[in-house]
Parts: C-alpha cells; structure tokens; sequence
C-alpha cells in the first residue's frame, strides 16, 4: 500500500520533470542556434576579415552556400577564394553544380571573379558542361537524365550560343536497354560522339566467388555519327576484361538485376589522331588504348599493366581514377585524375592528385611528370577531373565530389583554388560536380531579355546567359500621352550578375526598363518594363529576435525552476535563481 502510494506519488514529478528537461533543451537549442547565426557569426566576420574563407571552409556558411538572385530567381553558388594568383588563366569555369542541399540543381558557367555567367534551368541531374566545337560552330554540351548507383540514363545536350537545344544526341540501343550514360560526351575533330553506355546483363561471377548466374553492370563506348544518329564504333569492356580483373569489392553486387556488380566502371573516352581510342576504367585502375577494331593496345596501370615504371611506382599506382586525356601524341604526354579512394572501403592512398605521364609506347614505360594536389590535400571518393590550358600552360582540376577547384602552374605549383562549398564537409554530398572545365571565348546571346524587377527602392536586373554586357542604362517613362517615351535616368558598368539602381530620388516616373550596352555602347536588348514587389524580409530577422528572446526566457526560467528544487540546500544558486523571476 505503502508502495502503490509512494509510486503513484513519483512518476507524476518524474514525466513532469522528463518534460520541463525536454522544453529547456529544446529553448537552450533554439537560443544557441540563435545567437550562433545571428550574433556570433556575424560579429566574427565583421571582426576578421581574414577568418571568413575558414568559417567558409568549415561549414558555417552551410555546406553549399548560394546566393539567389531578385531580378530572376535564379541561384548560384556562393564561393570562397582559397589562394589567389594574377596569373591564373581568365576564362570561363563550367561546372554542373549538383549536391543534397543545393536549391536548383544545374549547369553553370562562372567568369574569372566567380561571378554567374548563366544557370541552365530545368534540366533533370547534368553532368560535364563544356564548350566542344561541332561542324566549325561553339556549343554548350552537357549530358541530362537519371542518376542510378555509378551509373546514368539519359541523352547529351548541344546548345548554341542563344541557349537552344540545337541537337540532342542518344546512344544506340539496338534492341537493347543501353541509353547514354553521365560519364562521357566528347565530339571529334570528324564531327562525330564518343559516349559511354552500362549495360545490365547476365555473367558468370563465380571467379569472384560470387554466383554463375549473376548479373554484370558491363560497361563500353559508342561513337556515333552526330547528323545522323548512325552507331560507327562500339565497345563493350567484358569481351575484353575478365571480372576478375576488378578492384572492387561489393558484398550484395551481383546477385539480382537491380544490384549488378559494376566490375570496370568506364569514365572516359578520348580518340587521337590515328583513330585510337584511350579509355580510363576506374575499378580495374587502368587506362587502355583501343585500336579501331577494339583490340587492346596497351594497358597502363591494374592487374595487366604493361608499362614499366620509371618514377620508382608513383606513375602507374594510380587508383579508381577519371578523366585521362592526351595532352600531346607526339611527346606521349596524358593527363589523368588520379582519386586515390573509391569509397570508405577503399582507401588507398593519402589524397587525390593530378598527374601528368610521359609515355614511351614502344619501350613501355611511363614517367610521373608532374602531381597536382589541392591546398587541403583534398581526397575525393569519386568524380573529378584534370585539364591542360593550352594558352597558359597550367593545369586546372577539378576535385568531383570536394567541392574544390584548383589551377596550377605545369610544374605542380598551385597558383589558384576555389572552393563553391565547403571542402570540410563533403563527406555529406554538399557539393559536387562531376568534372570542372576553364575555357575562354564562350560568347552567349539569349533569346530571353533581360530580367529586371522593382524591390522597394531599388531595381534590380540581371540577363541569364549574355556575355556581351559592358554596362547597363537604366530609362523612366511616364504615363498618358507620354507614355511611348523613354528617358535615360543612370549609368553602371556591369561587374556583378545581378546589378541594382536606386529609385529613391526618381519618384516622378512611373514606369522603369533597363538596357543592356555592349563594349560599343550598343543596346543589346532592352527589360520589360520592371514588375514591382514589396520585400518582407524584416519580419525574418524581426521574429528571429522575438524567437530568441522567448527561446533565452524559457531555458532561464526551466533552469532556475531546476536549480531551485534540486538546491534546497545550495543556498546560494536558489537564492540568486529565485532573486531573477
Ligand atoms: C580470373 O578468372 C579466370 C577465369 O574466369 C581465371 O582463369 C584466372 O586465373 C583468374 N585470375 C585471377 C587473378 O584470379
Ligand atoms: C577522322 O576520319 C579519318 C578518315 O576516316 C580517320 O582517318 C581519322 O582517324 C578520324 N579521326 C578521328 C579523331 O576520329
Ligand atoms: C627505347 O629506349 C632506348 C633506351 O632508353 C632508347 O634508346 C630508344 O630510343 C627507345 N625506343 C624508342 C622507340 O623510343
């Protein structure tokens, strides 16, 4: 009885207490997190000027920090300069910028400030925009479909330099389920489409120890007549590779059709001037050259390597790799992105790097020329890409899923590094993008005008994809029978995306457009008449203030509360606790 009562008398101050602990974790949280962002951040920043590219590369900022634009919506990535050089190449950087926590996912293309030169809208995943000329004519080319596991099913974009969809190319599927894969979408000199293709399909996986009848994500190459769709070449890795060849390793791959066991993971496709085809496999850590009528020529790198190497092992060690390219044929020069990681379980080195090789096809042997590693000694688990800039010789690589991009003097010296998330954080998918290219002379003239759009006081406009702007013109209009007539009110040379004139002090017009201006002072096109909004974003911080207040009061109040029944004998706490409220 004396029990029954004793129990009945406990648990209503324990759930009770359970409860009060719950409502002042909750308040301390909110009231840290608070203070945190809206207090302590800021004040830091405004302290050390210096510190921001760390709190940057931390993840205070978030893991994708972006930016969106008033006049049309669109977002872009919000980046941070690791190292600076004057001498880093000044053309555009194309990136796909993809990632769990961006907003809008897309291709965009970045000039030498960071500053967005265009972002492709409605696009599903992309991945690998470039500039590649096809018939004598620049486009814009990047691949578009679903990402699943290592793989894509989709087509390759080819736009021209107003932003239309001038062709769409497709692999060829004849009869079976192959459809373009992310990996690869390289146009020839001979107006034709390298493209890689996974194809699911039964195999005996008993020398992995797996079973005889399992399933094989076997993976190849096409080359395909651009104009007219044609299949000219295709290659497919399993009439060549054993599985056994692998270096990877998956538990559950391979057992049933939706898990295949992906055994050579093709990345990339580049042709030389013989008709040669140089292909990189990041499972089984090789690169190989195929001649026209796919047979291997060589093996560089994995279980067949057929180069000796000269550089004590550190050129044909390279793992789970992407991107090989020839840098020149005559010299035997490629470049390749070498990962060093091929997810957790398969950590094989201590950072991803660059490399530039010297072949010596008829002697088989390969040299390490040069390494390129980031300024954090970055290691990507997947993606990435290494590209030689011609005009100015450096190397410029993009480190895949790190959200990182580095330029680089030939010699390995890095010069250069932007970081478009937070490098720290990665390991979270933050952001990525496949592969990063640098190219100068892209020149885009959208068929859309200019966005502008009137918030309170200030109008801002941008135009998505012009290259072209030197400086806009800002022009008032009246109403009634002056309503045709436009008058120029304010000049600003462009330097941002997204530039903003004041209105303040212009209330006698009713009516705002803005014009661009090229380098000639030229118009280029004019806005629609600005649209006006009202902004409501005081309220934000407004009610943030108000939240923090009760936040503070509540987690106060509940450790007081605490403190004065636990503290019946601590004189001291109760009496200044109970002394507060
Ligand atoms: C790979 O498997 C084949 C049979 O498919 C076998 O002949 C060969 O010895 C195996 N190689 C290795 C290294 O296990
Ligand atoms: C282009 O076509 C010519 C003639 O068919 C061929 O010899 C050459 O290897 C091709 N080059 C490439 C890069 O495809
Ligand atoms: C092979 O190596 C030898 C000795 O280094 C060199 O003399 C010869 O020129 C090389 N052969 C070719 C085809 O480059």
């Amino acid at each position: 009885m004396l029990l029954m009562g004793r129990r009945r008398f406990e648990v209503k101050p324990f759930v009770l207490r359970l409860l009060l602990w719950a409502v002042i974790v909750v308040a301390g949280a909110v009231a840290l997190y608070l203070t945190i962002s809206y207090a302590a951040i800021p004040l830091l920043i405004w302290l050390s000027p210096t510190l921001n590219p760390t709190l940057y590369d931390l993840g205070f900022y978030g893991g994708s920090p972006s930016q969106t634009y008033v006049s049309n919506g669109l977002s872009s990535p919000r980046t941070s300069i690791g190292k600076h050089d004057p001498d880093c190449d000044k053309g555009y950087t194309f990136l796909n910028y993809n990632g769990g926590s961006i907003p809008n996912p897309g291709p965009a293309i970045l000039d030498s400030n960071r500053e967005l030169i265009w972002k492709g809208e409605g696009f599903a995943v992309t991945t690998n925009l470039k500039v590649q000329s096809y018939m004598g004519q620049q486009y814009l080319t990047f691949w578009s479909g679903k990402k699943g596991g290592t793989m894509g099913r989709g087509v390759y974009h080819m736009l021209d330099s107003s932003y239309d969809v001038k062709h769409t190319v497709s692999a060829v599927a004849k009869g079976s389920e192959i459809e373009g894969d992310l990996h690869e979408f390289k146009i020839t000199p001979n107006n034709t489409a390298l493209l890689t293709f996974y194809n699911v399909t039964p195999a005996d996986l008993s020398s992995l120890g797996k079973w005889k009848n399992g399933w094989l994500a076997d993976s190849g190459f096409q080359e395909v007549d651009i104009a007219t769709g044609e299949l000219l070449f295709e290659w497919k890795a399993s009439d060549h590779f054993q599985v056994n060849e692998t270096f990877m390793t998956h538990p559950f791959g391979g057992y049933i059709k939706s898990i295949p066991f992906d055994f050579f993971h093709i990345n990339s496709v580049d042709k030389d001037s013989k008709g040669n085809y140089l292909i990189s496999s990041r499972h089984t850590h090789s690169v190989s050259c195929i001649s026209p009528d796919g047979q291997i020529i060589w093996i560089l790198g994995g279980q067949r390597n057929q180069f000796r190497d000269l550089s004590a092992g550190d050129a044909v060690n390279f793992k789970w790799q992407h991107d090989a390219r020839w840098v020149s044929e005559e010299e035997g020069i490629i470049t390749l992105f070498d990962n060093k990681e091929g997810g957790p379980l398969h950590v094989d080195g201590p950072y991803s790097r660059g490399m530039m090789l010297k072949l010596d096809i008829a002697n088989r042997t390969v040299t390490l020329l040069h390494s390129y590693v980031s300024q954090y000694q970055t290691r990507t688990p997947s993606q990435g890409s290494a590209q030689y800039l011609p005009d100015t010789r450096h190397v410029f690589v993009g480190f895949g899923h790190s959200p990182v991009l580095s330029e680089f003097s030939l010699d390995g010296t890095l010069l250069c590094e932007v970081h478009y998330g937070a490098p720290w954080l990665h390991v979270f998918t933050t952001a990525v993008s496949y592969r990063a290219f640098k190219s100068a002379g892209w020149i885009g003239k959208p068929r859309e005008p200019p966005a502008a759009k009137i918030v309170d006081d200030l109008l801002y406009v941008s135009w998505n994809g012009a290259t072209e702007v030197e400086a806009w013109v800002l022009q008032g209009g009246g109403t009634g029978e002056h309503e045709e007539e436009w008058s120029d009110l304010d000049f600003i040379d462009k330097e941002f995306f997204e530039e903003s004139f004041d209105l303040s002090q212009l209330s006698q017009y009713s009516r705002f457009r803005v014009g661009a201006l090229d380098r000639e002072g030229e118009i280029l096109g004019y806005s629609d008449v600005a649209p006006r909004e009202s902004s409501g974003s005081w309220w934000g911080f407004v009610l943030a203030v108000f939240l923090w207040g009760v936040a503070c009061k509540v987690a106060w109040m509940g450790y007081g509360w605490v403190a004065r029944h636990r503290g019946a004998g601590r004189r001291g706490v109760s009496w200044v606790v109970g002394k507060k409220w």
